[in-house]
């Protein structure tokens, strides 16, 4: 007789905590397509079933959790984490117990478990798109500023070292606050980014705090225009906290903005509101969280089976047509092929997007091996960014 168990499958996002609103998105975006699963009659008839805890932005939470869905829940897949620090948190944990963790967030790179499928970016795939467009466009004097964490320091490092190859870069200052950083904290950040002048600021900051940099950046009179925020992270979610005003005209790199025009994403953005409502802005977490679930999904079909061992193989090399375009894992580096974009906040506080990616996207390099960036710069630019 067909096994008609249902699959339970951890999600471990964050709905309280510092990163609590991007975080949501991607829990939604992953209950979105267990439900579309479910829908289409599931697994061969087996319905999936998420497990979900809280772990409040904090690693060691992080661990603990994911350490009782496997063992407690018996789940052999965790679709998880945005910080880096609660995914270095987890990785032990799969890794002991022979499971997966399907991570849908851009990060720093440099990291390689054969226990993690990485459907986010890596620097190869939007440091280097947004060093090469911001150094063209405005100039290569920089001022870093971070949330005072991994991705922060490795993602100024390795941004550091793309605009200390550009004729006159330079680094004016590099300077970092706490995750639970509060408004005032960011009124000597401003003021030395105004002394300083730089040609563009490169932020890092993520979560709660990403309104605050933005909105006193705009209080003390930055024009975004003439010297943007460049982000790999600040997306539709957090634009919408500090609201369109503010953030016009800052710029962010990205595989996926809702601004995509394809009848595929409008149609599938309209399905998600019409489940959800209004109160999730859809955005690249949200878009990784979503079709990396859907790629599980066929992967497991075809497997039969959600162990490690029946999927692994199943998913190394597997393309999926997802809503930025066509993705793939990567045998080699279990990193995905996407398709770089970079998006300007324009007055309805929507992404306009001024380059895409050509020739297919671009494969993941998370250790910068090929480091001569022309493999990486294969972006288009569309007519708006003549105007930057
Ligand atoms: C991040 O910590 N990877 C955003």
């Amino acid at each position: 007789m067909a096994n008609s168990d249902p699959i339970h499958v951890g999600v471990l996002f964050s709905t309280s905590g510092a990163t609590a609103t991007i975080e949501r998105s991607q829990a939604f975006a992953t209950l979105f397509a267990i439900s579309e699963i479910n829908a289409a009659g599931g697994i061969h008839g087996r319905e999936l079933v998420p497990i979900y805890y809280d772990p409040q932005g904090i690693p060691r939470q992080y661990q603990a959790f994911a350490e009782r869905m496997i063992r407690d829940d018996k789940v052999n897949v965790i679709f998880g984490c945005y910080m880096s620090s609660t995914r270095k948190a987890v990785i032990p944990v799969v890794e002991k117990w022979r499971k997966l963790l399907f991570y849908p967030t851009p990060y720093e790179g440099f990291e390689f478990s054969p226990h993690v499928i990485y459907t986010g970016a890596a620097p190869n795939q939007n440091s280097a798109q947004l060093a090469d467009y911001m150094t063209r466009h405005f100039g290569a004097r920089i001022y870093l500023v971070g949330s005072d964490y991994i991705y922060p320091y490795e993602s100024n490092r390795i941004m550091s070292d793309f605009i200390l190859e550009v004729p006159g870069g330079k680094k004016l200052a590099e300077r970092y606050l706490p995750l639970d950083a509060t408004e005032k904290d960011f009124i000597p950040i401003v003021r030395d980014i105004k002394a300083k002048a730089p040609d563009f600021v490169f932020s890092t900051v993520v979560g709660k705090a990403t309104r605050m940099l933005y909105q006193a950046y705009a209080d003390i009179g930055m024009d975004a225009v003439k010297i943007p925020i460049a982000s790999l992270t600040t997306c539709e979610a957090e634009v919408a906290e500090m609201g369109r005003r503010i953030a016009a005209g800052h710029i962010t790199s990205a595989p996926y903005f809702q601004s995509i025009g394809s009848e595929r994403n409008q149609a599938c953005l309209r399905n998600f509101r019409q489940q959800f409502g209004d109160e999730i802005e859809p955005n690249m977490c949200w878009e990784a969280a979503y079709f990396q679930a859907q790629l599980f999904a066929e992967a497991m079909r075809e497997a039969g089976d959600d162990s490690y061992e029946a999927l692994l193989p199943r998913l190394l090399g597997r393309e999926y047509q997802a809503l930025q375009g066509r993705v793939a894992i990567n045998p080699a580096n279990h990193h995905t092929r996407l398709n770089p974009r970079l998006g300007r906040v324009n007055e309805q506080g929507m992404f306009d997007i001024i380059a895409e990616s050509v020739a297919g996207g671009v494969t993941p390099d998370p250790y910068l091996v090929t480091h001569t960036g022309e493999e990486w710069n294969t972006l288009q630019y569309l007519p708006e960014a003549m105007h930057g």
